[in-house]
């Protein structure tokens, strides 16, 4: 089974959704999709994009960014993501037009195509030029700042229906449309140290505990 709980760092946990395991995957791997399943599922519906319009997503490679990307290639979305040097043929092979958030992100974004929605996932103080791109605040979501009030753009933050992430998990992993790496696992006494390299905001995919 993999799924969601509360008070997982514990040798038991009851689990309050789960399903079957996906064939193919091991533990850890599993472990690492259902929380950021239900983000992008939940952010790509608030943002109302639709198949054959162009979603912007800042912050794309980490582990929301790597699930919304997917989800949007097999919907025909087309992604325009942004992240360091280091991930750009990552965001490529994911199926994103990319491009380096940092000094003139927003023209190069410019150059990539025109966009109709927009996604902050790095809480990276650009909810102006996102609001600017799109046209309109009602077509921007930030899951990450916390001045999404002053720019009139949503902030999502209340969960989604688990069960449906784990179905459509289990659906695009079947369909070979779905892969988040594990950057990196600790053992349950390294938590600390996870916690802490993971809110450097710098991790490609997921960052797993083995209990
Ligand atoms: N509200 C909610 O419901 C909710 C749910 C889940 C997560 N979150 C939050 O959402 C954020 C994203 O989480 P995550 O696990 O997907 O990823 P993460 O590890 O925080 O990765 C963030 C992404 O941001 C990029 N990035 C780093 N610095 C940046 C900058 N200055 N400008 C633009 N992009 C930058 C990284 O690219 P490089 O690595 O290439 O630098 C990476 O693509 C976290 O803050 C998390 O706490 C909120």
């Amino acid at each position: 089974m993999f799924g969601e709980g509360t008070s997982t760092y514990a040798e038991f946990a009851v689990l309050s959704a789960w399903a079957r395991m996906p064939g193919g995957l091991t533990f850890e791997e599993a472990a690492g999709y259902p929380s950021v399943m239900e983000t992008a599922l939940r952010v790509i519906r608030e943002v109302g994009v639709r198949p054959g319009q162009t979603l912007l997503v800042s912050g794309a490679s980490g582990g929301v960014g790597s699930a919304v990307l997917q989800i949007a290639r097999d919907r025909g979305i087309t992604v325009i993501g942004t992240a360091g040097v280091a991930n750009q043929d990552y965001l490529r092979s994911l199926g994103a037009l990319a491009t380096t958030y940092g000094e003139g992100w927003a023209e190069r974004v410019r150059r990539l195509g025109r966009v109709d929605a927009a996604l902050d996932l790095a809480g990276s103080s650009v909810l102006r030029e996102l609001v600017d791109l799109t046209g309109d605040p009602h077509r921007v979501v930030s899951i990450a700042d916390p001045a999404t009030a002053e720019f009139g753009v949503r902030f999502s933050g209340t969960a989604g229906s688990m069960p449906e992430a784990l179905a459509e998990t289990t659906g695009l992993l079947a369909r070979g449309g779905l892969r988040i790496p594990v950057e990196k696992s600790y053992p349950l006494a390294e938590a600390a140290a996870a916690h802490i390299e993971s809110q450097a905001g710098h991790t490609r995919g997921r960052r797993v505990l083995i209990v």
